[in-house]
């Protein structure tokens, strides 16, 4: 997600610093910019050309290079010491102006804050994906993100043509709280045998107008990602409801990721 996010920003003139911890994933983030750019430059949907708007981004495996910006966004795994390092290691680079905004899914934005050492300039910036495709940004505001933070980032949203709405800091937001259940329900009708994979979809696709069904979605987020996210709402609202489901459980084990690893639900060509 983060070459989506930085290749909209690069899309709406920002000057875009791209950073990986390796330089081959910083040449896999090149190379999916470069893909999304030419299909929609040929599609006519694109302002300017590609190479322009490939000349916005800089790319880099130094965390260094984000000290000048007035904005960082985070798009790393799923995982909240993993996010806290980061952030804690950002607070340090970045200068002190700069607003840090994480792409969490489901994490804490306040607890996200307190580890970054900038509460007040902290926020959640959450896409979806596929960034240069999907309108929304949910935006959330932790218990210390200022009203000038918020304004900030819902500005640059607006300039990346994207649709920001508000929502309170509370587990799994709004977006992952009302879909990650209804993913979690599809795979335990797998597991009981309801029906077939291909059946659950067609039901959820043509049946109430979703343009994919609950178990190709889980298979494009990523299995180990869905589990992250139940694991967050079972945790933290501490209902049942939210149990993830022992299919789900079982096939992250496996190594079933969905379309990343080549298989989930379903079996696919090209990682
Ligand atoms: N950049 C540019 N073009 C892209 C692209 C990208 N990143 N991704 C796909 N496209 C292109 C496709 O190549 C295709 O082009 P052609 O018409 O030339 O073939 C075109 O966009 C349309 O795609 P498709 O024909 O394959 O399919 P579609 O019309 O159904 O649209 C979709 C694709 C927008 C992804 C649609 O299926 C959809 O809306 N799916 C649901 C996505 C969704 O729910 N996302 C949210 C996931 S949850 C999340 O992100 C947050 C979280 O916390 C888990």
């Amino acid at each position: 997600m983060g070459a989506g996010i930085a290749q909209v920003a690069a899309q709406a003139e920002f000057d875009v610093v791209l950073h990986d911890v390796e330089q081959r994933f910083v040449e896999r983030g090149r190379a999916t910019i470069s893909g999304s750019l030419a299909k929609l430059h040929e599609k006519g949907r694109l302002t300017g050309t590609p190479e322009e708007v490939m000349g916005r981004v800089r790319f880099t495996t130094d965390l260094a290079d984000f000290a000048d910006r007035d904005l960082v966004v985070e798009a790393i795994v799923e995982n909240e010491g993993v996010k806290s390092d980061l952030f804690r290691r950002l607070g340090e680079i970045v200068q002190p102006g700069g607003v840090l905004a994480s792409n969490t899914s489901s994490i804490p934005i306040t607890s996200l804050g307190a580890a970054s050492g900038r509460p007040e300039k902290f926020i959640g910036m959450h896409f979806m994906n596929p960034v240069p495709l999907m309108q929304l940004v949910e935006v959330i505001r932790g218990y210390s993100t200022s009203d000038e933070t918020a304004r900030t980032v819902l500005e640059a949203a607006r300039r990346m043509g994207k649709t920001p709405l508000e929502c309170n800091d509370f587990p799994g937001f709004v977006s992952n709280r009302v879909l990650m259940p209804m993913i979690n329900e599809a795979i335990q009708c797998v597991m009981e045998g309801v029906a077939t994979p291909e059946a659950i979809d067609g039901i959820m696709k043509m049946g109430m107008n979703h343009p994919m069904g609950p178990l190709t979605l889980a298979d494009f987020i990523g299995l180990d990602t869905c589990l992250a996210i139940m694991e967050v709402l079972h945790r933290g609202l501490g209902d049942d409801k939210y149990r993830p489901s022992p299919l789900l459980r079982k096939m992250v084990q496996a190594g079933l990721l969905g379309r990343k690893s080549g298989r989930g639900f379903y079996e696919y060509q090209s990682k």
